[in-house]
């Protein structure tokens, strides 16, 4: 460790100070401040340091530790989490890594074992010990509640978009079923997410190439399954581990999703730094809008990390950008209008940005591309401020 790694450590009531003193490695590169018994005041703690890593030390299994993990990853993904436990029954260690930590130390164990427990986390989360200084990729999360609202030629053509300003851009299919982007971008998938599941093994930057399809644009995209029952087996931790390993090597992740709030799309959401949110002038679609904004919200998810797209918007429906304020609560930030170009662009294969450069649709695609830009470089490349779930239960 280059630097020394302000540690912070939340002692559960079962579990001896004196012991955990002990354990912890005595190195110049680790610099514990602070050793707070009971996990709700280590949670108050954590809100007011500036920590690169958390330890929770616990006597066995504990729902106050799992919560205590939960919220700290939820509040900052890049910031490691090691637990300590004197014990390591059924289901704990499990639990302990569903709900974000990085590593499980079962005590006792040798200061160096645990040092090196530490370094692993901290090099894996590498480029992240600054507070705040987050060296990862923004993740565009394309969203849409309802069905046919256009989230895939969004994603494709923001995609493209970035691509043309000089980003190197990643686009996931994670419409798992029915995933278009191949077809949506003329490409025709060699390989697929389905295929990396199967190979197995952990992932990183140079496997996951193997499974990418190039576009002319530059755009590599990891395409849904071909067949919807191939779906099933991409799990929840593959994608969290998709993610970071594409954050790390891409300047722009954009994920595109099937309808609906479903596991994955919870998933991705908790992982991505940014929302794009897609709806369309109408007042069903308005409606369905304001319920997805709601769920956010109760996610916890940043507003100011959100774009509003109203889809064929100026279509002659009836609907005033006032109507859309007050139905949803707040202006849109692109409108895209609604184009002839697209659905023949769309039946060959060629993003509209790319065929019709100089259209209306292709000009508001690229304010969309600048606007995930500025957003990034006003606001640093990390993971949207949440508020915590964590600190509504204590
Ligand atoms: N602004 C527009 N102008 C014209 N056609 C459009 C526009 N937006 C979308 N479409 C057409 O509407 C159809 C649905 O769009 P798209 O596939 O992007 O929606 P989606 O939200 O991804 O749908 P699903 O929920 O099924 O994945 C496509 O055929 C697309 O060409
Ligand atoms: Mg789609």
């Amino acid at each position: 460790m280059d630097q020394s790694v302000k540690t912070l450590v939340a002692l559960d009531t079962n579990v001896s100070y004196d012991m955990i003193q002990a354990a912890l490695p005595v190195d110049t590169s680790i610099q514990v401040v602070g050793m707070i018994e009971g996990l709700d005041e280590a949670w108050s703690t954590l809100q007011e340091t500036s920590a690169d890593l958390l330890i929770v030390a616990c006597g066995g299994y504990s729902d106050r530790a799992l919560y205590l993990i939960e919220g700290a990853v939820r509040q900052k993904p890049s910031r490691p989490v090691i637990v300590l436990t004197q014990s390591s029954p059924n289901g704990f260690v499990r639990r302990v890594f569903e709900v974000g930590a990085d590593d499980v130390v079962v005590l006792p164990e040798t200061q160096d074992g645990i040092k090196f427990a530490l370094q692993k986390a901290m090099a894996r989360k590498s480029g992240s010990t600054g507070v705040g200084s987050l060296a990862t990729a923004p993740l565009v999360v394309v969203l849409g509640p309802k069905g046919g609202t256009g989230k895939t030629l969004i994603s494709t053509n923001l995609a493209v978009a970035l691509a043309t300003r000089g980003r190197k851009v990643a686009l996931v299919d994670l419409d798992l079923q029915f995933g278009d982007i191949g077809l949506t971008l003329g490409i025709s998938p060699e390989r697929t997410i389905y295929d990396l599941v199967k190979s197995g093994g952990t992932i990183d930057g140079d496997k996951i190439e193997g499974y990418m399809t190039e576009h002319a644009s530059g755009v590599r995209a990891l395409l849904a399954p071909s067949r919807p029952d191939q779906a099933a087996s991409v799990s929840v931790e593959l994608l969290r581990d998709v993610y970071s390993t594409l954050r790390a090597t891409y300047d722009y992740v954009v994920v595109d999703t099937p309808p609906g709030f479903t596991p994955e799309v919870i998933a991705t959401i908790d992982s991505a730094s940014d929302v794009c949110l897609v709806g369309m002038l109408d007042s069903l679609s308005l409606k369905n809008t304001k319920l997805g904004l709601e769920t956010l919200d109760l996610m916890g998810f940043d507003r100011d990390r959100l774009q509003l797209v109203l889809n064929r918007a100026g279509t002659r429906v009836g609907i005033t950008n006032d109507d859309v304020r007050t139905i949803i609560g707040r202006e849109p930030d692109v409108l895209i209008p609604s184009d002839r170009e697209i659905p023949r662009a769309v039946n060959e294969g060629q993003p509209i940005v790319l065929a019709k450069p100089g259209s209306e649709a292709a000009r508001a695609f690229g304010q969309l591309a600048d606007r995930f830009m500025d957003a990034r470089d006003s606001n640093g490349a990390g993971p949207a401020r949440r508020r915590s779930l964590f600190a509504r239960k204590g």
